[in-house]
């Protein structure tokens, strides 16, 4: 898995059937786009921390960008809280620019201070291993080597406007996974639905409505600590678009059978990296691994009856189209699928 991951590192040239380099016009900010083969078997050999052991890295091809300084970080006001964030300005979100006026305030949410399982406890009273595998959490970045300054991590990307964690666990990167789950729009009589502009084929994804923001999203969720992404994936997707924890013991053996065949089926990895959501801090930030699972023929993951799980108010096949919003940086992750996979954007 270090082989992989330096591989990645140095951006190594590799062949998915005859792709091009991704673009990323809309990137939020510097991502690493990753395109690399990945299967949810466990024996895919050892894991950097709890990072996705089935990565076929042969397969896998890298491109890094740098573009815009991350936007829904800097939101004015702090999500379910009245809390303003200090005003940055573009030229101000990086480290590198003094800047001795700035006086952001700190905030963290009752919920985490409450000290539930997945939160660390204050700073001052705990002594976290940053920028590697801490017992079972991993505090290591997709992002590479953050900084600590005073014994607290610095995002990566830059000032927020707002210290401390707000309504995230861990101090430093907090890790994500990104399930996309995918199949063609089919008319009645079952043929391809082809975009009027673009002429080519509309995707559709499995989509959330998140209850947290009314936003329409990728039904992903935390890594657990020590668990691997892998899991994840497939785990997250149960709870949130199927609902596994609520359907009958004789349903969910039914549906368990075929996520495991769709996750188990080889999947394409679209992205890891640093999110911009509307999170983060100066001080905890959200990075995810995005994945897409694909049903060409549309006879899998097509018939599974969706229903939202405890985080989703809403759960849809929705198509994949740039005049949609959604959460976070979810909008980069559906174009780079669709343009992987030859589809409408
Ligand atoms: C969500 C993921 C999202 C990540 C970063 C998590 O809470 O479940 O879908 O990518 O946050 O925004």
């Amino acid at each position: 898995m270090l082989v992989a991951r330096a591989a990645w590192a140095l951006s190594i040239p590799l062949t998915i059937g005859a792709l091009l380099v991704p673009q990323c016009p809309r990137a939020p900010a510097t991502c690493s786009l990753l395109l690399s083969c990945l299967t949810s078997s466990p024996s895919g050999g050892g894991t950097v921390g709890n990072r996705s052991p089935g990565l076929c890295s042969s397969a896998a091809r890298s491109a890094s960008m740098a573009s815009g300084a991350h936007v829904k970080a800097r939101c004015p006001v702090y999500p379910g809280s009245q809390t303003r964030r200090f005003p940055v300005p573009d030229d101000k979100v990086s480290w590198e620019t003094e800047w001795p006026e700035y006086l952001p305030p700190s905030y963290t949410a009752p919920s985490v201070l409450a000290r539930p399982a997945w939160a660390d406890p204050d700073i001052s009273s705990f002594s976290p291993y940053f920028n590697a595998l801490d017992g079972t959490v991993d505090r290591t970045s997709h992002e590479g080597e953050y900084r600590v300054e005073d014994g607290k991590p610095l995002n990566p990307h830059g000032r927020t406007g707002l210290t401390e964690r707000g309504l995230l666990g861990r101090w430093g990167p907090n890790h994500a996974a990104d399930p996309i789950v995918t199949r063609w729009k089919r008319d009645g009589a079952g043929h391809s639905v082809i975009h009027s502009e673009s002429h080519l084929p509309v995707l559709q994804f499995v989509a959330i409505m998140r209850k947290d923001c009314g936003e329409w999203a990728i039904p992903g969720g935390m890594v657990d600590p020590g668990e691997r992404v892998s899991l994840t994936l497939q785990r997250e997707f149960s709870e949130e678009a199927l609902n596994l924890l609520a359907v009958n013991p004789e349903e969910r053996a039914w549906l368990r059978d075929r996520i495991a065949s769709l996750f188990a089926s080889p999947g394409f990895q679209v992205y890891e990296g640093y999110v911009d959501d509307p999170r983060n801090t100066d001080n905890a930030w959200m990075e995810t691994v995005a994945v897409n699972f694909h049903d060409q023929s549309g006879d899998s993951v097509s018939e599974l009856p969706l229903q939202a799980g405890d985080d989703a108010g809403q759960v849809s096949w929705m198509d994949i189209d740039s005049t949609l919003s959604y959460y976070a940086n979810h909008s980069l992750f559906l174009e780079m699928v669709a343009k992987e996979r030859h589809a409408h954007w």
